[in-house]
C-alpha cells in the first residue's frame, strides 16, 4: 500500500491507497469524533461489535465515547481511517466516511507494552484494511518506544487470528484462557513500513496540526 502526503501537513490526514487502489485517509482521533464513532458503531454488525468489545451492546454511550475520543495521544494513541469517496454521515464533517479505528494503550505496570484494539467496518472487511491498521500500529509503536504490542482476541475470532498469524506474535500462555487468547508482538522484528515512512513522527505531527487547528477555530466544538 502507498501513503502520500503534502507539506505543510493537512490535518485532514495522510492519504493513501490499498494495493487494490481503494483510497483512504488516516489521522489521529480527535476529541470531536464522538458522533462519527457512534454512527460507525451503529453501522457495525452485532457480530463485529461482539468481537471488538467482547460484549453485546447497542450503543457505545457517552462515557465510553469520551474515553475513546478524549485521549492523551501519549499513553493512549488512536488512528481513524476514512473513505474519502463516501460522505461522512455526521453533519459538518467532510473528511469522508469513518471505516476503521486502531488504538494502542500503554499497559499499566508493564513498561514498553501497549495493548492494541482494532476494528474495520463490516462493508470494508477483507480488503486489506486490517493489515493497514497493523502496519500503522507497528510503526507508531516502534517510533514511540513501545517494544511489544499486546493483542487480546476471542478464541472464536478467526479474522483476527488469521491476521495475527501473518506476524511473529507469540501466545502469552499466562494471560490466555479458553475464551480469550493473548498475543505479544515484538515490534522490532516486524518491518513496519515498506516506504520507510516514520509513522510515529507523522502521528505526532498530525496530532499537533489538528490540535492547533481546533484551538484557533472558535467554530469547532471542543
Ligand atoms: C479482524 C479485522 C480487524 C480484520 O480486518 P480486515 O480488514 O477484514 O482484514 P484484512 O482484509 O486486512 O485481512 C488480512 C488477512 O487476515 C485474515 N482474515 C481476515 N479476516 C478473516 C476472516 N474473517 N476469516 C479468516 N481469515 C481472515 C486473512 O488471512 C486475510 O488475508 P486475505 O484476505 O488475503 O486472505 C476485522 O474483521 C474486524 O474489524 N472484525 C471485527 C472486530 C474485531 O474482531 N476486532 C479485533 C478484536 S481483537
Amino acid at each position: 500500500m502507498k501513503f502520500t502526503w503534502n507539506l505543510p501537513l493537512d490535518p485532514d490526514g495522510i492519504h493513501g491507497e490499498l494495493d487494490d487502489g481503494s483510497p483512504f485517509v488516516i489521522r489521529p482521533i480527535r476529541a470531536t469524533d464522538g458522533s462519527a464513532l457512534e454512527s460507525a458503531f451503529a453501522r457495525m454488525s452485532p457480530r463485529s461489535r461482539y468481537l471488538r468489545f467482547f460484549s453485546v451492546r447497542e450503543r457505545l454511550g457517552d462515557d465510553l465515547l469520551e474515553m475513546l475520543t478524549n485521549i492523551d495521544h501519549d499513553e493512549h494513541r488512536a488512528w481513524v481511517v476514512a473513505d474519502p469517496t463516501v460522505p461522512s454521515e455526521v453533519d459538518g464533517s467532510d473528511g469522508g466516511l469513518g471505516i476503521a479505528v486502531a488504538r494502542l494503550i500503554n499497559v499499566d505496570g508493564e513498561p514498553g507494552v501497549a495493548e492494541a484494539a482494532l476494528v474495520v467496518a463490516d462493508d470494508y472487511q477483507r480488503r486489506g484494511f486490517g493489515r493497514l491498521l497493523l502496519e500503522l500500529l507497528i510503526g507508531t509503536a516502534r517510533d514511540t518506544g513501545i517494544e511489544f504490542i499486546r493483542f487480546e482476541t476471542l478464541y472464536e475470532n478467526r479474522g483476527m487470528r488469521g491476521l495475527l498469524s501473518e506476524l511473529t506474535a507469540v501466545k502469552n500462555d499466562k494471560l490466555s484462557d479458553r475464551e480469550v487468547l493473548v498475543y505479544d508482538l515484538p515490534v522490532n522484528e516486524e518491518v513496519a513500513d515498506g516506504d520507510g515512512v516514520a509513522i510515529g513522527a507523522l502521528y505526532e505531527l498530525l496530532r499537533f496540526v489538528a490540535a492547533s487547528e481546533q484551538s484557533t477555530n472558535p467554530e469547532v466544538d471542543q
